[in-house]
């Protein structure tokens, strides 16, 4: 089955008003490479202005929260994220699992929240450098994506992000053939536990130190359908290339 590339810029705790137009300018010249899906996700206060200065239906958040509304002090629920004009939301990057104590039952209530609320989801996954130096990097990561999946949802509306978390923010990334077996294992693993077809319509994001350079060595990468980007999608100069190269 044929899937769409998909690249996705997280600007992290990154932007400002000024910086929609870099978005606009990201969106504008991505028009230019057709069949593929580019979506943005800024931090919280830039999600509505973005959403209405880009007209793609792109533009994101980088998590929510599990319940639609409370008493959860700095929270933003994945219904008031497509109330401001978002379309999809991160749930499950690392610098939440680790920074914030989020477990897999937690990403995997905030997606099932986010899928209610009609947002597409990505969903990260991804190892700690000792994991990956001891050999257990493949099952730590079919772990984090047997607990994190929610028990029934659209193959279409939710995508998984790999994230080696030694390779985000470092420069460093792992050889194409890692990134090829980690994919191809995650893939198995749908098949499994979603069913065949579901499995094949899932796309399979690879994330972690993504530039222009490396970009279309790490995309022709099997069962890698797209990327989830950081440092490199908060310029239109940056992020392009790697739209480029995923085309
Ligand atoms: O969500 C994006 C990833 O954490 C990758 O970040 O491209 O700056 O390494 P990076």
């Amino acid at each position: 089955m044929a899937r769409r590339k998909y690249v996705v810029g997280n600007w992290k705790m990154n932007g400002l008003a000024a910086s929609i137009d870099e978005a606009r300018a990201i969106f504008d010249g991505a028009r230019a490479y057709g069949a593929i899906d580019v979506a943005l996700c800024p931090p919280f206060t830039l999600v509505a202005a973005m959403a209405t200065a880009t007209p793609e239906g792109a533009v994101g958040g980088q998590d929510c929260h599990s319940a639609a509304s409370g008493a959860y002090t700095g929270s933003v629920s994945a219904p008031m994220l497509a109330d401001a004009g978002a379309a999809l939301v991160i749930v499950g990057h690392s610098e939440r699992r680790e920074g914030f104590g989020e477990s897999d039952a937690d990403v995997r209530a905030k997606a099932e929240a986010a899928l209610a609320a009609g947002l597409a989801v990505i969903l990260c996954v991804g190892e700690p450098r000792g994991v990956r130096e001891s050999g257990g990097a493949i099952d730590y990561v079919l772990a984090q994506v047997a607990g994190s999946l929610p028990a029934e949802f659209d193959p279409a509306r939710l995508a998984i992000a790999y994230e080696p978390i030694w390779a985000i923010g470092t420069g460093l990334v792992p050889t194409v053939g890692d990134v090829a077996a980690m994919h191809g294992a995650i893939r198995a693993q749908l098949d499994a536990q979603v069913g065949a077809d579901a499995a094949a319509a899932m796309r399979l994001l690879y994330g972690g130190s993504v530039n222009g350079d490396n970009a279309a060595e790490l995309l022709g990468a099997g069962d890698v359908d797209g990327a989830l980007v950081g440092g490199a999608s908060l310029t239109a100069e940056k992020f392009l290339p790697i739209v480029a190269a995923a085309a």
